[in-house]
């Protein structure tokens, strides 16, 4: 089985061939990446409009690309799948209508994938990992704590109340002064520095539900940098460091509370603790939640990087696990810029 797949739901537009075998072993047969962080950087963030004009153009490119790098062409493949939402709309339109020409041109079914569902299930294709498990998915856009129990069936048990993840990091970079996206570069900066010069609050810490609240933290910085300003590389490197201490004790902690919630509302504990979207490639977070599995007695599983930001990979790969249960969708199918978890279909029987 062979599927392929489009991410337009933001500021990359990607494409790849998944295939799966009888055994339900996935593989890679290429996996296309396009950023527009060029395009934005400019702005310290994505502008929509942008986005999407940047899609339009390289879309069909990347398609064939896909394609020829994975060594088949469309009559190929077994099924077209494209992110259908949440994200922005704009480039949601633009892969989803590409993805329904394709379908519709090649007589192929059509899957419209939940972005959020895809960078759930990509721990399946890298480790074959079983339902049901826990997954921290901390991007530019979402912090969810989700205990995924099948395809389509899956249990918020936490989210922020604020910023995300990612967009906490991004917001504290350009308040430094530092480049977008602000993640890898308040890593970078935190290497350097002394987490412990600037006390920096731990929105949260302790609260029975693990949900998250960024945006105090991000104030709290915002006066502590006031305070010293002119900054001096000393200071931005101190003050990275403390915002990521900050960060990691934060989501150890709020880690810890959905472990304790998802054993009371699955009724067993989870096959693994699973680390997914952008913000997963931060070092010392993979460290903590790394320590933190450890002592509950599971498994890390952290996707590879290439696979923890946007990706046709993760896209494609859920196309295949979706197709394998029949779930396909038909061409009135609609881009959603909103589409939560819990509104996901669930197949009538579980896999
Ligand atoms: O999943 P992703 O590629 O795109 C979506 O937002 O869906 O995540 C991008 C986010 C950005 O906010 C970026 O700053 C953050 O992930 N990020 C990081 C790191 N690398 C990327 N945050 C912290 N540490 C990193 N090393
Ligand atoms: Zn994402």
């Amino acid at each position: 089985m062979r599927v392929l797949g489009i991410e337009t739901t933001c500021d990359e537009t990607a494409v790849a061939v998944v295939a799966c075998d009888e055994e339900g072993r996935g593989s890679i047969l290429s996996n296309e990446v396009l950023s527009q962080i060029a395009q934005h950087s400019a702005y310290g963030g994505v502008v929509p409009e942008i986005a999407a004009r940047a899609h339009v153009e390289a879309l069909d490119r990347m398609v064939a690309r896909a394609l020829s790098k994975a060594g088949c062409g469309l009559g190929d493949v077994d099924a077209i799948a494209a992110a259908a939402g949440p994200g922005l709309i704009g480039g949601l339109l633009i892969g989803l209508t590409t993805a329904k020409t394709l379908a519709l041109v090649a007589r192929k079914p059509l899957i419209a994938v939940n972005h959020l569902e895809a960078h759930a299930l990509t721990a399946r294709l890298t480790d074959r990992l079983a339902f049901p498990y826990l997954l921290l998915l901390a991007s530019g856009g979402h912090t969810q704590l989700v205990a995924v129990r099948g395809v389509g069936d899956h249990l918020r048990l936490g989210t922020t109340i604020d910023d995300a993840l990612g967009e906490a990091f991004d917001k504290v970079a350009k308040l430094l002064g530092l480049a977008y996206p602000g993640g890898p570069e308040v890593e970078r900066e935190a290497a350097k520095g002394n987490p412990e010069r600037f006390a920096l609050p731990r929105p949260m810490l302790g609260r029975p539900k693990p949900d998250f609240s960024l945006s105090g933290l991000k104030t709290a910085l915002r006066i502590e940098a006031e305070k010293v300003a002119p900054l001096t590389a000393t200071d931005v490197a101190d003050l990275c460091a403390g915002f990521q201490a900050a960060v990691v004790d934060v989501v150890e902690d709020r880690t810890r509370v959905a472990l304790r919630e998802f054993q009371e509302k699955v009724g067993h504990p989870p096959t693994a603790l699973v680390a997914a979207g952008g913000v997963a490639a931060n070092g010392a977070l993979r460290d903590a939640l790394g320590r933190l599995a450890g002592g509950a007695g599971l498994r890390l599983v952290a996707p590879p990087l290439e696979l923890c930001g946007d990706n046709g990979v993760m896209i494609a790969w859920t196309g295949i696990e979706r197709l394998r249960l029949g779930l396909t969708d038909d061409m009135t199918v609609p881009a959603r810029a909103r589409w939560p978890l819990a509104e996901l279909e669930a197949p009538p029987v579980g896999p």
